[in-house]
């Protein structure tokens, strides 16, 4: 079975308490994200966006920025972290999911550099699994550098069942949803 479409996800929003004590809302992505999302990305290092994208990319093409905004919540699911930084809300995080055969998504997530280790990681694979498990999919699936730890503990701390295949250059993780 395919997907299931989720009537809430495109409202869907969470309050998490981060690691230092503070807040911060997990909620759908809005089309409307488009400047929060751009913003988060210039105060990312190099690192961080390699580490996500396989390579140090901070200018997408409008397909691109299209397709990372334009989520319909049944193939494609995504999520964004807010902190309030000084009363005005930052995208802090984002995670997502795109279903790429029957039953199976795959995942990506970015944190800001000054945000992560808080927590923000994790919070965002645990909404994102819910949604999973309530569109009825059955793995998760991702690849990760070698190197990315703080990845690869998100993954091994989900709860779910891991398994991995290490290529030179990346590691294929699969992750049980039943
Ligand atoms: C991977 C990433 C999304 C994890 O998000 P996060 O908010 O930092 O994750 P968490 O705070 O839930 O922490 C995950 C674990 O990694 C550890 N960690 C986080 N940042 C770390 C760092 N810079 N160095 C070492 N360990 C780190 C945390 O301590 C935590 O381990 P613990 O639970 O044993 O303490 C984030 O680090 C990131 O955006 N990295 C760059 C982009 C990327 O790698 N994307 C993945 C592509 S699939």
């Amino acid at each position: 079975m395919a997907a299931r479409a989720m009537t809430d996800a495109p409202r869907y929003s969470a309050i998490e308490t981060l690691r230092d004590g503070r807040r911060a809302e997990i909620r759908a992505l809005r089309p409307d994200d488009r400047s929060g999302l751009e913003e988060a990305i210039g105060r990312s290092s190099a690192e961080s966006l390699h580490r996500r994208f396989f390579a140090v990319r901070r200018n997408f093409s409008e397909s691109e920025v299209a397709f990372f905004l334009n989520v319909d919540f049944v193939s494609h699911v995504a999520l964004v972290a807010i902190a309030d930084e000084g009363g005005r809300p930052a995208i802090v995080g984002g995670g997502r999911y795109i279903v790429v055969q029957p039953e199976r998504a795959e995942v990506a997530f970015a944190v800001v550099d000054q945000y992560q280790g808080q927590g923000i990681g994790a919070a965002l694979m645990r909404h994102l699994i819910a949604l999973a498990r309530e569109a009825g999919l059955k793995e998760l699936i991702a690849e990760v550098l070698p190197e990315n730890t703080p990845m690869l503990k998100v993954f091994k701390k989900s709860g779910l069942h891991m398994t991995t295949a290490r290529e030179p250059g990346v590691v294929h993780v699969t992750l049980q949803l039943s």
